[in-house]
């Protein structure tokens, strides 16, 4: 099957970067939220994105206007015309597993529906639906433009051919799919964020200052951001709810999130979408 158009539903700092790489990669796209502010939000982060990027000639002028013709609706029944669906919405079980079930009612029978979660069951999003085997994971990482991964995650009922298809839109999409079974947090977060956690008991501890324990990381690990500035960047709500499904799923006591992480997301300290977190943002 020929993917053409795709409907990326939810308009956040992951699903306004997929929008934008699937666009500028020649697909027909919408994104769709619950509200114009975030659409006008979200278009305001791809123009300012495309014309970075447009600027450093990684992409050309025709990739650049198709960034910019990405069209948004807050209907979901835009989804009606969709080749694929890509969920890109609030890490929250409940709400997705009913938006996958309204999507399975709207999409046309061929379109498949993938989610771009970083924890929950592909398996259990699949079952929410009535095409199980057309339910996959499209994994993708921030910023979306610029990282080359995209893991993708079969449920247990996802089709060798869906997978197949979804491997080749995300070559289109000028990333390097890598296959991970569908298991708490995949293979990228089982691994990211317990190293991350670890670095929030450091600083918890005061083994170090958040700086010394980035900057170990970065000059002595060459990691492009330390963990805690990568912590900031990802949203402290969301490592801490990978944390927990870790913990929750996999049941070992070395998954228990910092208990200052867990303090830091009660106050509202986000990281750099709530302007504070291990660090200060304006
Ligand atoms: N679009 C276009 N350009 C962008 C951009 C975007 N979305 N984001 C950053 N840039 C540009 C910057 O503006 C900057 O441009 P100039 O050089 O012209 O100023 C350039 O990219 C380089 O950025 P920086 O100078 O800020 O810093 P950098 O060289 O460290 O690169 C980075 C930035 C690519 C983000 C790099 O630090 C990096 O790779 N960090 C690690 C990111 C990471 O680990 N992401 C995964 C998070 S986990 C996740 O997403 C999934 C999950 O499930 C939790």
């Amino acid at each position: 099957m020929e993917i053409k158009n795709i409907v990326v539903v939810g308009a956040g700092t992951m699903g306004n970067g997929i929008a934008q790489t699937a666009a500028v990669s020649g697909y027909n796209v919408t994104m769709t939220d619950v509200n114009d502010e975030i659409l006008e939000k979200a278009i305001a982060t791809i123009t300012k994105s495309v014309e970075k990027l447009a600027q450093k000639e990684v992409i050309d002028p025709a990739q650049k206007k198709a960034a910019l013709e990405i069209e948004t609706s807050t209907d979901l029944k835009v989804v009606e015309d969709a080749d694929l669906v890509i969920e890109a919405a609030t890490e929250n079980p409940e709400l997705k597993l009913s938006l996958f079930a309204d999507l399975d009612a709207l999409a046309p029978p061929r379109a498949i529906l993938a989610s771009n979660t970083s924890s929950i069951s592909l398996t259990k999003i699949g079952a929410a639906t009535e095409r199980p085997d057309k339910v996959i994971g499209m994994h993708f990482f921030n910023p979306v433009p610029l990282m080359k991964l995209l893991e993708v995650v079969r449920g247990l009922a996802t089709s060798d051919e869906t997978t197949g298809i979804i491997v080749e839109v995300g070559r289109t999409m000028g990333k390097e799919p890598v296959e991970a079974m569908d298991s708490p947090g995949f293979i990228s977060n089982r691994i990211l964020c317990p190293m991350i956690n670890e670095a929030i008991y450091a600083y918890h501890e005061g083994i170090g200052t958040a700086e010394a324990i980035d900057t170990v990381m970065k000059l002595g690990m060459n990691h492009p951001m330390g963990p805690l500035t990568l912590a900031d960047l990802i949203g402290l709500d969301v490592v801490l709810f990978v944390m927990e499904v870790l913990h929750r799923d996999l049941g070992e006591d070395k998954y228990r999130p910092c208990p200052l992480l867990r303090k830091m997301v009660d106050a509202g300290y986000l990281g750099r979408k709530s302007g504070r977190g291990f660090y200060t943002y304006n």
